[in-house]
């Protein structure tokens, strides 16, 4: 469980996050939502201690995220974040080993191979593995870059939007997977994601931040109205249900 009190963050005296007190349960997936700039890649950059707290309290289970070493923090949690800088000279199964420093230090053994060979199979990269990320197109160096991030084995994922450049089925193969993934292994997966209809159809719950504060949260019925749309997005659209599950259309 991640567990977030009373957190305020400023950045050059102007407030980015108010007051966001959160619950983040175990075993589901909790989809963030919210408009460019509402603050959610800050709140993920505090959640993974990227950025310093300035106020208030992140537990990830019992470890207090402001008071622990990173590595023990590594070890709890993974992140992927919305802008990567990795160095491109490195193949994807040397990234994907990469991922498993937190554990291994750099000293490879034969069961960080497995655990590559596992995630290359599971995200369909088997075929990209000795390709050089520079030589990836967006959408196959993203895939990449979320495989790195499960093989870190880590309980608690935080994916700031995980979907970016992927096309119709690598976007709906990788909710899939995600799905699976957090219900076999009892994870607790956290993503930033734009295209509501993803969220609605494979969220637990949903939390919609707008201007740095937490304005409602609830599961994708609850959550997912003309009204509350409206809200969050100042966007006019149609919710119909399709499949007991509810559709936003909102391209029309
Ligand atoms: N280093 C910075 N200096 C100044 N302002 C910043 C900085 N980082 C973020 N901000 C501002 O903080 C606000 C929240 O940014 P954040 O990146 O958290 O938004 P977001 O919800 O992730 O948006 P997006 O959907 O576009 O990724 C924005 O107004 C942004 O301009
Ligand atoms: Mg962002």
């Amino acid at each position: 469980m991640i567990t977030i009190k009373n957190v305020n963050h400023n950045i050059n005296g102007t407030p980015i996050l108010r007051d966001i007190n959160l619950d983040i349960p175990d075993k589901s997936i909790t989809a963030l939502i919210g408009s460019n700039g509402a603050g959610k890649s800050t709140l993920f950059s505090l959640i993974a201690r990227l950025l310093p707290l300035q106020q208030g309290s992140i537990h990830i289970d019992e470890l207090d995220v402001s008071h622990s070493k990173s590595t023990a923090i590594a070890q709890k949690l993974a992140i992927l974040s919305q802008e990567n800088n990795i160095q491109s000279r490195i193949t994807v199964r040397d990234l994907l080993l990469f991922g498993r420093y937190p554990h291994n230090q750099g000293r490879v053994t034969p069961e960080d191979q497995q655990i590559v060979d596992q995630a290359l199979q599971r995200f369909e990269l088997e075929p990209l593995q000795q390709r050089y990320l520079s030589a990836l197109s967006g959408g196959q160096r993203q895939r990449a870059l979320v495989a790195m991030t499960f093989c870190q084995q880590t309980k608690h994922v935080i994916l700031d939007e995980p979907l970016n450049n992927l096309d119709m089925y690598h976007a709906r193969e990788l909710m899939r997977l995600l799905r699976q993934l957090t219900t076999e292994q009892g994870l607790t997966t956290i993503m930033v994601v734009h295209d509501i209809n993803m969220a609605a159809a494979y969220a637990d719950h949903i939390i919609a931040l707008k201007n740095g504060q937490i304005v409602m949260q609830g599961t994708p019925d609850e959550m997912i109205t003309i009204d509350n749309i409206q809200t969050i997005f100042n966007l006019d659209t149609e919710v119909v249900s399709h499949k007991s599950k509810p559709l936003v259309i909102h391209h029309l």
